[in-house]
């Protein structure tokens, strides 16, 4: 049975699209389907520290990101929310991880081997090691479900291989966590490089789409998404990466399937496709914008950042005593 459901997101950066059709959507389903489950959806600001930040605009996405989560329909009064840094048993554990994975099995992971090549300024030791906090945030909490896009699935794999050296060393201690993938949603891609994913990082503003932005300008971010010089709209991947991306983006945003969009499209032309994605988008958006302006500078943010902080701390610290235990660090209680 599904008993715990983990995952987060970082405040690296206002949250895209692509945050929320690869992964805050799927949570939101997941608060409906499992009803009996307990979920912790938190904000993953360590994990954000691995690359320099200016501290105002980090203290400010933190609170975005909260705020996105609930506007984005995560209920409070069904799911935990709170900040990973307001839970020291994350940092705690997290140090337990990195006495348990292997330094190979760190550097083995793309994401860091792809960050380390493209930064130029110094490589932070927590870019490494980064791993060995998100098995933490996950087997603190027992987490049998990971909602995740597909780019973290490298590390919920060491995840799973940390907890089970774990469990083998020192007897079972862990649950081991299944990652959890939308299976209707496939990674988003850059509106300028439909070969790279889209992401709140890009240099590029026009290469993807801000939960926030404006109407018009998210209009004019589809109409001047990069696409080929073919006049058909069909999904191929390999030939025609950015129609195919928008056909994605079109299916993440309505309850159709990308055939059904195909066909819709069928005598259609780039120009009006687009069109209509744009305003597609815009009216998905519009009441999430609404409610996100509403929270961002609330207390009710506050209150719901309190609890979920409140709870995660007494699961949490309840796991971290066992393992110290179980490791033999302190004294005998
Ligand atoms: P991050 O922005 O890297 O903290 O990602 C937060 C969550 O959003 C992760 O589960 C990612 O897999 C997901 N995500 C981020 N960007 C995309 C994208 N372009 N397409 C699909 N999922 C994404
Ligand atoms: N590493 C994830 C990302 O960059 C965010 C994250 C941190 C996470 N801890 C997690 C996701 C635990 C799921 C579970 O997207």
């Amino acid at each position: 049975m599904v008993k715990r459901i983990v995952s987060g997101v970082q405040p690296s950066g206002k949250l895209t699209i692509g945050n929320y059709l690869g992964a805050i959507k799927s949570f939101v389903k997941l608060q409906d389907e499992y009803e009996g489950a307990e979920f912790f959806f938190f904000v993953a600001d360590l994990h954000a520290i691995t690359v320099t930040q200016d501290r105002l605009k980090l203290r400010q996405s933190i609170r975005e990101v909260a705020a996105m989560y609930i506007a984005c329909g995560l209920d409070p009064d069904k799911v935990n929310i709170f900040i990973q840094s307001e839970v020291p048993a994350h940092n705690q554990l997290g140090y337990i991880m990195e006495s348990t994975a292997y330094i190979g099995e760190m550097e083995r992971m793309t994401q860091y081997k792809d960050k380390r090549q493209r930064q130029v300024e110094g490589i932070k030791t927590s870019l490494l090691t980064y791993p060995a906090l998100m098995a933490a945030d996950i087997l603190l909490y027992d987490a049998n479900l990971v909602p995740i896009g597909d780019d973290q699935d490298q590390h919920l794999e060491l995840t799973r291989m940390v907890g089970e050296r774990f469990n083998n060393q020192y007897g079972n201690t862990f649950e081991i966590p299944k990652a959890y993938y939308n299976k209707d949603v496939v990674r988003i891609m850059s509106l300028a490089d439909p070969l790279k994913k889209m992401s709140k990082s890009d240099e590029i503003e026009r290469s993807f789409i801000l939960l926030d932005d404006e109407p018009n300008r998210i209009k004019n971010k589809i109409g001047s998404a990069v696409t080929d010089s073919d006049t058909k709209i069909y999904f191929d991947k390999e030939n025609k990466p950015g129609i195919s991306n928008l056909l994605s983006i079109y299916a993440g945003f309505s309850d159709k399937s990308v055939e059904e969009i195909e066909k819709l499209y069928e005598n259609k032309s780039y120009q009006e496709f687009k069109s209509d994605l744009g305003n597609l988008i815009v009216d998905y958006l519009k009441p999430i914008q609404e409610r996100y302006k509403e929270i961002l500078n609330s207390k009710y943010l506050d209150e719901v950042l309190d609890r979920g902080r409140d709870r995660a701390i007494i699961i949490s610290n309840r796991k971290l005593e066992k393992v110290y235990h179980k490791v033999g660090l302190g004294r005998k209680k």
